[in-house]
This record gives C-alpha cells, sequence and structure tokens, in this order.
C-alpha cells in the first residue's frame, strides 16, 4: 500500500513477470522436453530473483505443429507438459511463493485438430461452420482476395470436402476463428472462465490484435505493388478486435485481481500508437498491451528515448505501460546489439532501463543469465518457420533453447536428450556459476529488481526525461511526492560528461561502476562507457 495515495500494490502493475517457454524452462522426466513439475522445482529459484508472476507459453493439448500455438483442446494439458493435477499443484506452489499464474491464449485460431473446426469442415449446415472463416473462392480453387499469411504464403485453403476456402492467418494446421459470429466469444469466454475458476491470474492474448478481419473481406494494399508484401490493412486492428479485448477486460473483471496482456504485434520499428489503442481508457481497454518498438530498437540512446516517449505519450489516462526487450518469437535482445562487442555490458544498460523505467517489465527466460541465440543446425531445427525458409531464415528455435541451470552436460535442464541443442557456452554460462560471483549479470538483475521493490518511485512514479540520449546518454528521473530517483545510462562505449543543475547531489542506490551508498555530485560527472547508476537525489 502507498500510504501517501492508498493506492494497494498490484501484482501486474508493480511487480516483475517472467514468461517462461515451457518446453524449455526444466526437464523433470527426462523426456527432454521442460514440462511443469520442472517449473514447480524452479519456483524458488523464481522467487529468488524477485518476480512476481510467470506468464507460461502454451501448454494445452495440441498436436504441436507451431509449439502449442496450436490447440486442439482448451481444457486439457498436452501430457507432454504433465497432467492437471500437476498444474494445479503449480498453481498452489506458486501462489504459496507469491507468483501469480499468467496463461498464453490463442483466440486467433485453433488446430486444424480441434473438434469445433472438424465439425465446422465436415458441412456447409454445420452448426459450428460459421465458427471459422469460411468463403467461397473467386473461382472456385482461386482464393476469395489477396490476403496473405505473416508465416508466408497465402492465407486461404480450399477444401475439397465442402468445395470453400478457409481463412488461416498463420499456418494451414491454425484455422481462424470467427470473431464476428454471434455465438463463438460467449463459446470461447467459458474456455476462459474454465482457467480463471481454477485460479489462473491472467492471460496473455496471442496476436489479439488480428482476431477479427474485415467484413467486407477487401483485398489488402501491396506494399511496392509486390503480392507478397501487403500493407494489413483489413487483416489487423479492426475495432472489433479492439472491442473484444474490451469484453476480455469485462470477463477477467469479474474475478478479483486478475490481467490481461495484449500481443499487439507491428513489424519494426513497432507501433506504440495501435498498442495504446488496445488499453482504451483505463477498464475499457485491457489491462497490459505489448508494444513491440523497445525490442525493435537499434543500440541508441536516443533511438530508446523515442521509443520510450511515444510509448507514454500516447497511452490513454488511466492506461498502464509494459515494457519487454525479448521474447519467444525474436532474436534475444543480447545479440540484437549491433557489433557483437561488449555485450554483456551493453545487457546491463538494457536491463537497467527495463527495471527503472515506469511500466511492468518482462522478462524472458534466460535473459538474466545473458542467453545468447544458439545457432541450431538443419536437421536439428524444429520451428516450421525455419523449416520453411532454411537458410534465408533459420526460424525462431535459436532463441528457444533450454535454460542453462548449471555447466553439466545439458545444463540441468534434463537428464534425457534435449529437445533442442543447448548453447555451446554452456562451460561459462550458467545460473550456478553466476550465483555465486557478484558482478554477474543474474545478480545484477536480482539487485536491480530488489532496488525496484523498495522504491515507490521505481514502481510507481512519474518518468520525466532529462536528456534524449542524443549525446550517448540517457537520463530521466522516477518522481512520486516523496521520492526523486536519477537514471544515469551511458549506451556508448566512451566517457561522456554530465551536469545536472537544479540538483546538487544524490546517494548512489545502484550502479555497474560506482559504490552504492557514496554520494555523487552532479556538476561534470563522468559518465563511464556503457556505465548504468540509479541515484536518490538529495535536494
Ligand atoms: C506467437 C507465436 C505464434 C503465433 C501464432 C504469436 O504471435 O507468439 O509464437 O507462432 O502467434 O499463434
Amino acid at each position: 500500500m502507498n500510504m501517501k495515495t492508498g493506492e494497494s500494490w498490484i501484482w501486474w502493475k508493480h511487480g516483475v513477470i517472467y514468461h517462461i517457454y515451457p518446453w524449455s524452462f526444466q526437464d523433470s522426466n527426462g523426456d527432454g522436453i521442460g514440462d511443469i513439475r520442472g517449473i514447480i522445482s524452479r519456483l524458488g529459484y523464481l522467487k529468488a530473483l524477485g518476480i512476481d508472476g510467470i506468464w507460461i507459453s502454451p501448454m494445452y493439448k495440441s498436436p504441436m505443429v507451431d509449439f502449442g500455438y496450436d490447440v486442439s483442446n482448451y481444457r486439457e494439458i498436452d501430457p507432454v507438459f504433465g497432467t492437471m493435477e500437476d498444474f494445479l499443484e503449480l498453481i498452489d506452489k506458486a501462489h504459496e511463493q507469491g507468483i501469480r499464474v499468467i496463461l498464453d491464449m490463442i483466440l486467433n485460431h485453433t488446430s486444424d485438430q480441434h473438434p469445433w473446426f472438424i465439425e465446422s469442415a465436415s458441412s456447409r449446415d454445420n452448426p459450428k461452420r460459421n465458427w471459422y472463416i469460411w468463403k467461397d473462392g473467386k473461382k472456385k480453387e482461386r482464393p476469395p482476395n489477396n490476403w496473405k499469411s505473416p508465416v508466408g504464403g497465402n492465407a486461404w485453403r480450399y477444401d475439397a470436402t465442402t468445395g470453400q476456402h478457409y481463412l488461416h492467418s498463420f499456418f494451414e494446421e491454425q484455422p481462424d476463428l470467427n470473431w464476428r459470429d454471434a455465438e463463438l466469444p460467449g463459446v470461447f469466454f467459458d474456455e476462459m472462465k474454465f482457467w480463471l475458476d481454477l485460479g489462473v491470474d491472467g492471460f496473455r492474448l496471442d496476436v489479439i490484435n488480428m482476431i477479427a478481419k474485415d467484413k467486407k473481406f477487401r483485398d489488402n494494399p501491396l506494399v511496392l505493388g509486390i503480392p507478397a508484401f501487403q500493407k494489413h490493412l483489413y487483416t489487423r486492428n479492426r475495432k472489433r478486435s479492439i472491442a473484444i479485448a474490451a469484453m476480455i477486460r469485462q470477463l477477467t473483471d469479474s474475478y478479483e485481481n486478475r490481467t490481461t496482456i495484449g500481443e499487439i504485434y507491428a513489424p519494426p520499428p513497432g507501433d506504440a500508437k495501435t498498442a495504446a489503442r488496445y488499453l482504451a481508457k483505463g477498464k475499457e481497454g485491457i489491462h497490459l498491451a505489448f508494444d513491440f518498438s523497445l525490442i525493435f530498437s537499434i543500440w541508441n540512446a536516443h533511438s530508446y528515448f523515442k521509443c520510450i516517449n511515444t510509448w507514454y505519450k500516447n497511452l490513454p489516462d488511466g492506461g498502464w505501460p509494459c515494457n519487454v526487450l525479448s521474447n519467444h518469437d525474436l532474436f534475444r535482445s543480447i545479440d540484437r546489439f549491433p557489433l557483437r562487442t561488449n555485450r554483456e555490458e551493453k545487457a546491463k544498460v538494457a536491463s537497467t532501463m527495463l527495471l527503472t523505467l515506469k511500466g511492468t517489465p518482462f522478462l524472458y527466460y534466460g535473459e538474466e543469465i545473458g542467453m545468447h541465440n544458439t545457432r541450431i543446425p538443419k536437421r536439428q531445427i524444429r520451428d516450421p518457420l525455419g523449416k520453411r525458409y532454411w537458410p534465408v531464415f533459420t526460424g525462431r528455435d535459436k532463441a528457444r533453447t533450454p535454460m542453462q541451470w548449471t555447466k553439466e552436460p545439458n545444463a540441468g535442464f534434463t537428464t534425457g536428450i534435449p529437445w533442442l541443442p543447448l548453447n555451446r557456452d554452456i562451460r561459462s554460462r550458467s545460473v550456478r556459476q553466476q550465483e555465486g560471483d557478484p558482478a554477474s549479470l543474474l545478480n545484477h538483475y536480482r539487485n536491480l529488481i530488489k532496488l525496484r521493490k523498495t522504491s515507490e518511485a521505481l514502481q510507481r512514479g512519474s518518468w520525466n526525461p532529462v536528456t534524449n540520449g542524443q549525446q550517448g546518454i540517457l537520463t530521466y528521473f522516477r518522481n512520486t511526492d516523496d521520492e526523486r530517483i536519477l537514471v544515469i545510462l551511458n549506451f556508448t562505449g566512451r566517457y561522456k560528461s554530465f551536469s545536472l543543475h537544479e540538483h546538487t547531489y544524490g546517494k548512489i542506490l545502484f550502479s555497474t561502476h560506482r559504490n552504492t551508498e557514496e554520494f555523487m555530485y552532479f556538476q561534470n560527472m563522468q559518465i563511464g562507457p556503457y556505465e548504468a547508476t540509479v541515484c536518490l537525489v538529495s535536494e
């Protein structure tokens, strides 16, 4: 509780959330694939890291064409991850440790093996026909319009049984649900209620900005006249998607203390303005939305400044930001920083930014120990995108390799054969090794999270930039009435000078280069290469 404002501590606003890719977090039964009991066994680690909630990528029953993002039963746990009893135990044990559990909810499509789709495909007059998007082709087998899938190729597939095409925004094994149908939303919300009733604390809403399509099925405009490149005008961010997001908010608000986070994917450089539309005005929108701009930012203080500033400026009244650097679909951020130099130092600067910005920080598993992308040999690629586009695009597996717990073979992840190869650096990069090193990235994350937890200003304060990063350093205040925190981030490998005129000095709370508890004087400061320092400002 904030004594002054009376606002209580809200886990999804003031806490830190950790994204688990269940395939790769911890295996408990030696089959080489991570599972629920594995996650349970690592709750102590998450607690020690200071995590308040976990978002787990899908674990529902699935043929696993897209590694769980193709669901064939929303009310069952896939045996690869364990049983429903295991899951219930996970919720209980996580809650005992004060860790909330967020599931991934895939609304845009199901698997083609889902009984709903099997029925829908069985005849044109099946009662579930309209739960999916079926259309006549232009000339029988020619697709109804020009819509392309972001995974490549046509977004329509002709089905000879009923002589119509169905829409699949992703792989053809992932038919799109029809959110304009009168019945479907209610049916789908029942699937969500099932998990809310079991005590799940919220949902990450997979591609929520894609769920509703143009009513008239108009052709998307082409980019540079090339059919494969489209502006997704009629397939993304339709008003209906935003309306459904608001309905989901109502649904989750009928339970206590739950949350929703929308994936509002936009291609580089991201689109904060659109992401903010899903937050609407406070409770008319979802609780949080991922803006991809920070993920796509180049390594440059001014570029980060612009992303952050745009994101905050676009937030509606009462809208709360969240921030993220990596996820399971993109390269790990540590390897996106250009020039493979000083990656560890850059990771410390980036994470200091992430954990001192206004908004809920999301960490991607392994980020806290600086796990790298792993080069996967062609024969071991699992991601269908990698299989389809190798060698031009080798897929998303590189950011999904097993968590590196120890330096033993298989890194303490499994006693079996891991489903994806481990990174070759396991001997020099693991949780165990970093735990004992006060200067490690892991301890950097732990200390920052601890600091965030003790500081009202870092959790709730306003964000007031001092410099806009043009000189290579980004500096900002996080302020409440009682606390003024200054964050100084040097994104360059050179010394930078910096002065703050309205305040004289402050106490160092956290720094990559300086001793904490000492005082820092704000005139003619020399900021070291890749320095990240957080100060409590004295008047
Ligand atoms: C998920 C991806 C998935 C896609 C289709 C996404 O944005 O994050 O992993 O392939 O949705 O469900």
